[in-house]
């Protein structure tokens, strides 16, 4: 730093000028390399106890002539180091841009939060897709119906005890009091079977269909939800056999659960389907010698049957040339299967728990 001049001192205006243009020098130089803040560096060049204003108050001990000659120099060095100090603002601008984009690409990621189907969507996602497989088609039918469509029309005389296993949500409707009432209720459907009938109905035969629904019965505990899923299988062709339904079961069972299981049918009762069967899977783990986890070596699936020809009728199918069978399942059970959770309660899968859902 140069020797301080202080007002009484006079001065030459060479020296002074020199001064100026040393101090000029001094000051650019060290703005461009200083690492300190733009603020401290105009402080300490142009500020009130700056070498610069120093000398500019030895302005009022030059000669008037020397004074313009003086003043311009004067003019020149302030230019020069403002203009250092706008080139340091410059790049001290830059460089908080370049950071605010600077990203380290060897952190580790952090991971957003990302959703997933649920397990119940994902079973049926799965299911219809190995049914496509074997050429049937997923269709839809109402899941608030008639309860004809539920019982009568599947071989269940009105108020049969038989529909009584279905423990069924009746709706209570305006406009049809009375004995009309009593004959067409409403129900909020207690199986996917249902579908059968109005399927038929449509009138286009072959029938290969899957019907994937809710359903809704009066029963709440570890092993059942008041609101479920079933897929209904039907097929309706000419000279259907019960080979063939077993044919359609182990390949379901095969592609859905793993190349090593079969299924076995056993002797039940449905009226909507004659013979009737239960449908049971081998276990996965002792394959059907019997283990801890089955005790018996099956699991058993759901229903299954020829079709009722008194249902085909209803259906309006000509039973002289066509015959059928059709089978229904509850999706989440086959689902918990499939995945050997050991579920303890059903329910889980409703209680959108997401800690419970995200396993899946
Ligand atoms: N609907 C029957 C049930 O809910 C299952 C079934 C469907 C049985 C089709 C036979 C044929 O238990």
């Amino acid at each position: 730093m140069k020797k301080i001049v202080t007002k009484e001192e006079p001065i030459a205006k060479d020296q002074l000028i020199r001064l100026l243009l040393t101090l000029q020098e001094d000051a650019v130089g060290a703005i461009t390399e200083s690492t300190e803040s733009v603020d401290t560096l105009r402080l300490t060049w142009l500020g009130k106890n700056s070498e610069f204003l120093k000398l500019a108050s030895s302005m009022r001990s030059v000669t008037p002539e020397d004074k313009q000659q003086i003043g311009a120099v004067l003019n020149g060095v302030k230019k020069s180091i403002e203009s250092a100090l706008a080139s340091k603002q410059q790049l001290t601008n830059q460089q908080a841009e370049s950071t605010a984009d600077w990203f380290d690409t060897t952190e580790p990621g952090e991971q957003p939060p990302q959703g997933h189907l649920h397990i119940v969507t994902q079973a049926i996602a799965e299911i219809t897709d190995i049914f496509n497989r074997l050429g049937f088609t997923r269709v839809r039918h109402p899941e608030i119906d008639w309860d004809w469509y539920p019982f009568e029309a599947l071989n269940m005389p009105h108020s049969h005890p038989a529909s009584d296993e279905w423990e069924t949500f009746y709706i209570r409707y305006p406009g049809s009091p009375g004995k009309e009432y009593k004959k067409q209720k409403i129900v909020l459907t207690p199986h996917t079977s249902n579908g059968q009938v109005r399927e038929m109905e449509k009138g286009v035969l072959p029938i290969r269909m899957i019907n994937i629904a809710k359903c809704y019965r009066r029963q709440i505990d570890i092993s059942h939800t008041p609101m479920f899923h079933q897929f209904e299988g039907l097929y309706v062709d000419k000279n259907v056999s019960i080979g063939h339904l077993k044919g359609v079961l182990d390949y379901f069972a095969k592609h859905f659960f793993g190349p090593d299981r079969t299924t076995r049918i056993r002797p039940y009762h449905f009226q909507f389907t004659e013979p009737s069967f239960e449908i049971d899977i081998s276990c996965g783990i002792c394959h059907g010698k019997g283990c801890k986890l089955c005790k018996e070596g099956w699991l058993e699936l759901g229903g299954a049957g020829m079709t009722h020809p008194q249902v085909l009728k209803n259906g309006g199918v000509d039973t002289t040339v066509y015959n059928g069978f059709a089978f229904g399942w509850g999706v989440e059970r086959t689902y918990m299967m499939k995945s050997n959770s050991n579920l303890d309660d059903i329910r889980l899968i409703y209680g959108n728990d997401i800690r419970f859902l995200k396993q899946f």
